[in-house]
């Protein structure tokens, strides 16, 4: 019996583990964990001269300020949740989730396209994609871009996913990537 009792709380505790929320830990960590410099395939330098990581910064322009006008948005741009939400990592989402090293400034980081990385950064290379994507890596996709790259936004440009994935292009050196 009381080994029973042991089992079945080893099971409770190991499923507990598994279910931890992700939570968002800002672009900084991603590049200090794995992904910076010429072997890993420069994804935070290629990321850092992106438009994606100005994206916040971007919203503190007088250019900004004018959109903001047109829009009818009368706060302070980089204050307002009709430009945040595009603008920047895990907008909205609650506070626990969040670390304090995923800023604003940051604009829209790695986790704005590729999730959460709190649980997954856990598991080295990630070389078993599935159990990432348990962990809260998401796929990436149309849909994903989509979400900010349409008509709500005040600026709105037609977006075309095969040529905008190519713009900022970051794969792993030697990867074949996913067709
Ligand atoms: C969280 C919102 C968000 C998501 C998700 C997002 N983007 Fe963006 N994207 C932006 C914003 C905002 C800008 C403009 C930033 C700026 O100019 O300051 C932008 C700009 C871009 C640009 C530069 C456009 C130009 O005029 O040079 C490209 C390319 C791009 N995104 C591709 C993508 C792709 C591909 C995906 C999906 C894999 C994606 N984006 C997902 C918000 C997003
Ligand atoms: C639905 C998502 C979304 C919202 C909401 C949004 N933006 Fe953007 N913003 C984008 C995307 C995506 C881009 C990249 C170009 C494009 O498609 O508009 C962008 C680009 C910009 C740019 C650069 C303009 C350019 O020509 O490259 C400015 C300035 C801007 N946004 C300001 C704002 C302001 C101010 C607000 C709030 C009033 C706002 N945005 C709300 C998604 C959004
Ligand atoms: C605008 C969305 C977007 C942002 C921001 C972004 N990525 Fe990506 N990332 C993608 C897309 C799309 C792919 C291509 C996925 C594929 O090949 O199916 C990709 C691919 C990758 C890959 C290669 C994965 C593989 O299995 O080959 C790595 C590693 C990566 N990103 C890391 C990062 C890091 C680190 C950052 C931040 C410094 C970042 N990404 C920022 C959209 C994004």
């Amino acid at each position: 019996m009381k080994r029973a009792i042991v089992c079945l709380s080893i099971v409770a505790c190991v499923l507990s583990v598994s279910a931890i929320e992700p939570r968002y830990i800002g672009a900084a960590k991603c590049a200090k964990m794995c992904h910076k410099g010429e072997k890993k395939g420069n994804q935070y330098e290629i990321w850092q001269k992106s438009k994606h990581a100005g994206a916040f910064k971007t919203l503190g322009t007088d250019s900004s300020k004018e959109v903001a006008k047109k829009a009818n948005v009368t706060g302070d741009p980089q204050k307002s949740p009709e430009c945040l939400r595009c603008h920047v990592t895990a907008f909205g989402v609650k506070k626990e989730l969040v670390d304090s090293t995923c800023t604003y400034n940051q604009g829209v980081g790695c986790e704005a396209c590729h999730g959460p990385g709190s649980e997954y950064r856990k598991l080295g290379a990630m070389k078993k994609h599935d159990m990432a994507v348990k962990a809260g890596l998401w796929e990436q996709n149309e849909a994903l871009c989509i979400k900010c790259h349409n008509k709500e936004s005040p600026t709105y440009k037609p977006f075309n996913f095969i040529e905008a994935v190519k713009k900022d292009a970051h794969p792993i050196p030697g990867k074949k990537a996913k067709e």
